[in-house]
């Protein structure tokens, strides 16, 4: 089986990204998984610590081997947006592949400071695993959001990149570049998309020279989503979508069911929801740039 390490770096080399979901169970668990195994794409699973508290830290990491053993397919776990070195290193101890270790609502010398700490602590304990750092201010919640935060306040500029890669020694960096956590209620309703900085994603890229993590994917226009693993992102992270497709998936399931009781006869609607919402960025995420429509 391939590394985690190694799946980015092919990934990078073919200019296109891997995709990570977030998921909170066994429903979108199984979604992620068979979207993924039907395009041949690996994939990465993303738990919050929000996440991590309703699955479990050692079950979803139990799950995720099982996947990955019984298949022989490259699945790998994230620990997303981990806020404190106790909860990144309960995660690395249960096994997890990768860490995002995220203080970015620090002073920026507080956070290389942190994340610094946080990368010589998981990798004395893992040295194979994997540690994102953050930077820059993107908001937070994958939700549904009334108003936009002001995001162009806390931009990432290339020489923060650098200074916090350099200080840091972490494997991947999650910048901010006209990304935002969560939906606006006009992009649930499709009348609105999130727009990339794709300049500033190339001339970070330029500087940090390490793999790099677009958050805040969901609800982001697909054109751009291309350009900007064109110009430099490795993974793509989309969570609020994956939680409107299991809440649609799910209301029409019992809309459709009202009397019905049986758990694995309502929850295959709610899986097939998120499927189609996971094979669809996948598909945009691994065909890169020569995924664009003739004429755009
Ligand atoms: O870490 C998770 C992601 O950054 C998800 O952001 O909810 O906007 O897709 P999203
Ligand atoms: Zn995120």
């Amino acid at each position: 089986m391939e590394t985690l390490h190694k799946v980015l770096q092919q990934a990078e080399t073919k200019r296109v990204a891997i995709g990570h979901f977030n998921i909170s169970d066994l429903v979108t668990l199984k979604a992620v998984f068979e979207a993924a195994r039907d395009l041949n794409a690996p994939v990465v699973v993303g738990t919050s610590e929000g996440e991590r508290r309703f699955i479990g830290v050692r079950q979803v990491a139990a799950m995720v081997k099982s996947l990955r053993e019984e298949y022989d397919f490259p699945i790998f776990l994230n620990a997303d947006h981990t806020h404190s070195l106790l909860s990144a290193i309960e995660a690395a101890k249960a096994g997890f592949d990768w860490i995002v270790f995220d203080v970015s609502t620090l002073p920026f010398e507080e956070n290389v400071r942190q994340t610094k700490a946080a990368v010589e602590t998981l990798k004395a304990l893992r040295p194979d695993i994997l540690v994102e750092g953050e930077i820059g201010d993107i908001g937070s919640g994958s939700e549904i959001h009334d108003a936009a935060p002001d995001l162009q306040k806390g931009l990432t500029t290339p020489a923060e990149a650098k200074q916090f890669v350099d200080e840091t020694g972490v494997d991947t960096l999650a910048p901010a570049v006209g990304n935002m956590h969560g939906m606006l209620k006009s992009m649930v309703a499709g009348n609105t998309k999130k727009r990339l900085d794709i300049e500033r994603i190339r001339a970070v890229k330029a500087e940090a020279r390490i793999f790099m993590t677009l958050h805040g994917a969901s609800g982001t226009d697909d054109d751009d989503l291309r350009e900007a693993i064109a110009a430099g992102m490795t993974v793509v992270h989309i969570n609020t979508e994956v939680r409107l497709a299991w809440r649609r998936g799910l209301d029409s399931a019992l809309a459709k069911q009202p009397d019905e009781i049986v758990p694995y006869k309502v929850l295959p609607q709610a899986v097939d929801s998120v499927k189609q919402v996971v094979a669809a960025r996948l598909a945009l995420f691994s065909a890169g740039r020569l995924a664009r429509p003739a004429g755009q």
